[in-house]
């Protein structure tokens, strides 16, 4: 028998890993493993604390629904989904910089011909014009590359977030293609700021540990050309008042835009433009490989709507 303590503990439990067949598996377990024994010795975690964990993690499940995924949020919020971000895209020489996906892509998007209005139905936000390109890391431009394009309302909210969604359809989300010189654009309502879901286990955190739940308005963007590596990043809008403290902390200085406020009666593609209008021009530059592009963090949403919180 072996004499206990708690430095051969961490040992027996790393050691009853050593077996397993997948070496991946083992390694990611056994330092799994040596992680949290550490963090218990570290902190002397009491009984009551690690029950109170043990209830937290419970209710972050309890929570999660197809289109709910309170587990993702928590990783969001404790830096660990930038993280993963980061140490998968060390290298970026000349391309632009990643950031993470959000649970609000639902999916494909359906195809839109450049110029087109995204947010029809919107009759608050101001019009923003968006022009943007896509080119390799040395400026050669990228033709017939489809671009999913998704933001918040003037409201904070996604249209799968609202009752409308099952009526309207998508709104503040579509897809664009490339043309042959590696552009696109596209007329929308300039985003918002906006606080990530706060009625469940992660937002009551946010709020008792005195942290605020907003993120900077941003438009996302997923890029996917082939010989690519698919490009998940955001846009932010200049000047937002939560740039420097966005609760997922997804900002990077390079992906702020500047949004020019314009009052020109013609927007670049000379339609009309009734009231001041914002543009925001923006490059994208690909990274060459492989990767597949990334399945919606809901497994479902084209067709049902959660109600706006
Ligand atoms: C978003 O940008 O849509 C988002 C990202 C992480 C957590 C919540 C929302
Ligand atoms: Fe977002």
């Amino acid at each position: 028998m072996t004499q206990f303590s708690e430095t051969e503990l961490t040992a027996a439990v790393v050691r009853s890993f050593d077996d397993t067949p997948h070496p991946r598996a083992k390694f990611l377990l056994q330092e799994l493993v040596k992680s949290l024994h550490e963090y218990v010795r570290k902190t002397d975690l009491t009984f009551e604390e690690w029950e109170y964990a043990i209830d937290f993690l419970t209710r972050t499940g309890q929570k999660c629904t197809p289109i709910r995924q309170e587990f993702i949020l928590l990783s969001d919020v404790m830096g660990v989904s930038m993280l993963v971000d980061a140490v998968n895209h060390r290298e970026r020489e000349g391309a632009t910089e990643t950031t993470v996906l959000g649970p609000f892509y639902v999916g494909e998007h359906r195809e839109m011909p450049h110029g087109a209005d995204i947010s029809p139905h919107n009759q608050t936000g101001e019009k923003m014009f968006v022009r943007s390109r896509v080119t390799d890391t040395h400026g050669k431009p990228l033709a017939g590359v489809p671009v999913d394009v998704w933001h918040a309302d003037d409201d904070g909210f996604y249209d799968s977030q609202k009752p409308s969604y099952a009526t309207h359809g998508p709104s503040s989300r579509a897809r664009f293609v490339t043309d042959a010189d590696g552009r696109f654009f596209f007329r929308t309502i300039l985003p918002c700021s906006y606080p990530i879901p706060t009625d469940g286990p992660v937002g009551e955190m946010i709020m008792q540990t005195r942290r605020h739940p907003m993120r900077p308005a941003h438009v996302h963007f997923l890029v996917a050309a082939p010989g690519y590596e698919p490009l998940i990043t955001h846009v932010f809008i200049g000047g937002d008042k939560y740039l420097d403290s966005d609760v997922v902390f997804g900002v990077k200085d390079e992906l702020v835009a500047s949004v020019e406020k314009r009052t020109d009666p013609a927007m670049p593609d000379g339609q009309p433009a009734a009231a001041p209008w914002h543009l925001v021009t923006y490059e994208f530059h690909m990274k060459p490989g492989a990767g597949v592009a990334p399945k919606p963090m809901a497994s479902k949403g084209e067709d049902e709507a959660t109600e706006a919180a």
